[in-house]
């Protein structure tokens, strides 16, 4: 057996990559996240491990609301622009004019989104570099690429690698 190192995450990768938008206050940011899991099904709950130094994830413990966002692999540019931008460290991360967000009920959801769950914050649990971040699904918007599933054949998602490398899912279905 092998010692473990920081990049034992990279055998559980490649792993589908959304986008986690939160708002509080007249604030609101996104980023990307890979590390991303449904709990349960029902009730409806996922989690999303967080660093506690994520911008986002400050106001998602400040509002108590979460959406995650589904992008297509045309918009791979924007999730990479949210996941490699904080906005600790720029403050107009969120005034680019690619990045394309509307607000409604205090969720903050990105325009073009294959699929969106709305979120409210269950709990989170202090683990190490990052937090298990749970969520509680309270609604979603289905625009396209899911029937119910993903629609594999058809619309291409964003894989993550690790670090800047991405790849997406070949267009074909086997059926068993
Ligand atoms: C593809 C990708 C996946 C990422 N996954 C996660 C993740 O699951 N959890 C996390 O805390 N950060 C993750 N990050 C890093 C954050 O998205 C990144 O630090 C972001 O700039 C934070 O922005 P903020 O501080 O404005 O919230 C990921 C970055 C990329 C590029």
């Amino acid at each position: 057996m092998g010692s473990v190192k920081a990049d034992w995450v990279y055998l559980l990768h490649p792993r589908p990559a959304f986008v986690v938008c939160s708002s509080a206050e007249n604030v609101y940011d996104c980023l990307a996240a890979s590390w991303v899991t449904p709990v349960s099904r029902e009730p409806p709950i996922l989690m999303v491990a967080l660093s506690p130094r994520r911008a986002t994830y400050s106001l998602i413990k400040s509002s108590g609301k979460a959406s995650v966002n589904v992008l297509d692999w045309s918009m791979l540019d924007v999730l990479h622009y949210l996941g490699t931008t904080s906005l600790y460290k720029n403050p107009n991360k969120m005034a680019n004019p690619n990045i394309k967000t509307s607000i409604s009920d205090g969720y903050v959801r990105i325009e073009g989104a294959l699929a969106v769950l709305y979120c409210s914050l269950r709990t989170f649990l202090n683990m190490g570099d990052h937090d298990a971040v749970f969520l509680d699904v309270v609604a979603v918007d289905v625009n396209r690429g899911y029937k119910p599933k993903a629609e594999v054949a058809s619309y291409n998602y964003i894989l993550h690698v690790g670090g800047s490398e991405y790849t997406t899912n070949v267009n074909s279905v086997m059926v068993l």
